[in-house]
């Protein structure tokens, strides 16, 4: 495959990237072989040897971003996103979690219905990639991951691990629970090897799926279960994912029941690792995002779903200063949006509301803590996926993932979606008018107020899973 156009990415934090027609060649594998300007001896070359191969050609208007990485969603809470955010943490676990969880598990009919569908949805929100809590039974995961599969979606799936009941004796869900540490070890097992089967008969690089380890949260799991699963993860080289300092309810519940911190409970375990993703550690702070960064621990941030249950901002710039690996999640249904670009405004957003907190502190005398929409789309893409061992960028020897965004239509003189270019005469206006080239300010835009309007094709190691 060859394309041809404006291409967008970030290498690194603070290095957004605009590449003005550029020259991609993918090969059957999916795998980029060449990124050069368009007018570049390599490109004239390729072009000349492979006459056969027709070029793409991205409408001026329009660039080529990666795909976007949700780094923390539980899929079987997709049933009821939306709704039902009136409660603390562990009293919403009780109330709706456990309850949707247990309802996929009881009926594999809904559970393919619903992943069928979630899958759908990510596609048209240009999430590639995306790091997913399941339910505990196995066979529902197996489900998940099938449906992941058959998207063309880079899914990495993680079947609950938990042999501590935390429902409450009022709720009407029944026990949601594994019988033993012994058992949900067991099963923990089996599942890596059943999942790891599921795509065994496609070529290496059509292998979208891969299992992932997951102890729920501390409040779940005995330390049993916990260093068996640390043993496991470092046997089978599985990565690891769950919850690490999320809410307040949730770390007191800690301290109350095992007179300890989350981090060091995992810590004992030895389930921080290199392949170890933690969603939210809010209650975090920089002597502990030392640790995490000296074990190569990444962090999910999910700003939407901060704001309900953690009662306070993810110290975010102090988590990135301290060299930790962080990526965005949505965390639905604890956030109701599915839309990675969602997470990103968010982030930003909590990050101002921070830095204007620090300025009101007369003692303050360190730097500027916000983020700004660049290091936010660095986060979304690159970011989250390094946490998976993805690369995010468009590089030779890379996967091509990647989204196409439309801006602007230079045939009908009008901006796609909710973007209005009024001032066409000058930098602020549409990308595309008299080939005016893109602009990072044409980029900012569509950060801002663009939505699914804006996206066209959608590549996974080189497929097109979505075609407008
Ligand atoms: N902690 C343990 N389980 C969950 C969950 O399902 N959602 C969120 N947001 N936090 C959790
Ligand atoms: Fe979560």
């Amino acid at each position: 495959m060859l394309i041809r156009g404006t291409f967008v990415h970030a290498p690194h934090l603070k290095g957004l990237e605009i590449h003005y027609d550029h020259l991609i060649c993918v090969d059957k594998d999916g795998i980029i072989t060449q990124f050069a300007p368009a007018n570049a001896p390599e490109s004239a070359k390729f072009l000349e040897a492979h006459p056969e191969i027709p070029v793409s050609e991205v409408p001026s208007g329009s660039f080529i971003l990666p795909t976007f990485c949700d780094l923390h969603l539980h899929a079987p809470q997709f049933l009821y996103q939306g709704t039902g955010l009136d409660l603390p943490l562990m009293q919403w676990l009780d109330r709706y979690a456990l309850k949707a969880e247990l309802r996929m598990d009881e009926d594999s009919t809904l559970a393919r219905r619903v992943y069928t569908r979630l899958a759908a949805r990510l596609k048209e929100n240009g999430t590639g990639s995306v790091l997913l809590f399941g339910t505990i039974k196995e066979a529902t995961n197996l489900i998940l991951a099938e449906c992941m599969q058959a998207a063309g979606i880079r899914a990495f799936v993680g079947k609950l691990s938990m042999d501590i009941d935390i429902t409450s004796p009022e709720s009407t869900t029944k026990t949601y629970v594994e019988p033993s540490a012994r058992a949900a070890l067991e099963t923990a097992r089996s599942f890596v090897g059943h999942c790891r089967g599921i795509a065994a008969h496609l070529p290496v690089s059509q292998r979208l799926v891969e299992p992932v380890l997951t102890p729920r949260f501390v409040p779940t799991c005995t330390d049993e279960l916990l260093h068996g699963l640390g043993a496991l993860s470092a046997e089978l080289g599985v990565k690891v994912q769950s919850h690490l300092a999320e809410a307040k309810d949730q770390v007191e519940w800690v301290r109350a029941l095992r007179g300890i911190e989350d981090i060091d409970v995992f810590d004992k375990g030895t389930l921080l690792t290199p392949r170890t993703i933690q969603a939210h550690c809010t209650f975090l702070t920089a002597p502990d995002f030392d640790r995490l960064n000296a074990c190569g621990t990444a962090i999910a941030h999910c700003p939407l779903s901060n704001a309900y249950f953690s009662a306070k901002p993810f110290p975010l710039r102090e988590a990135l200063d301290q060299g930790v690996k962080v990526g965005l999640g949505t965390d639905v249904a604890g956030g109701y949006s599915l839309d990675i670009m969602n997470a990103m405004r968010q982030a930003v957003v909590v990050s101002r509301m921070r830095e204007g907190e620090r300025q009101m502190d007369a003692s303050a005398n360190s730097a500027d803590i916000s983020i700004d929409w660049k290091e936010a789309l660095y986060l979304a893409t690159r970011g989250g996926s390094q946490a998976l061992g993805l690369a995010g960028v468009f590089a030779v020897g890379a996967p091509f993932d990647a989204q196409e965004i439309h801006l602007y239509d230079p045939r009908t003189g009008q901006g796609i979606g909710s973007l209005d270019y009024f001032d066409l005469e000058s930098d602020h206006g549409g990308p595309g008018v008299d080939n005016m080239p893109l602009t990072l300010e044409h980029v900012e835009k569509w950060w801002c107020i663009g939505d699914t309007r804006n996206r066209g094709a959608v590549w996974v190691q080189g497929n097109e899973i979505r075609n407008v």
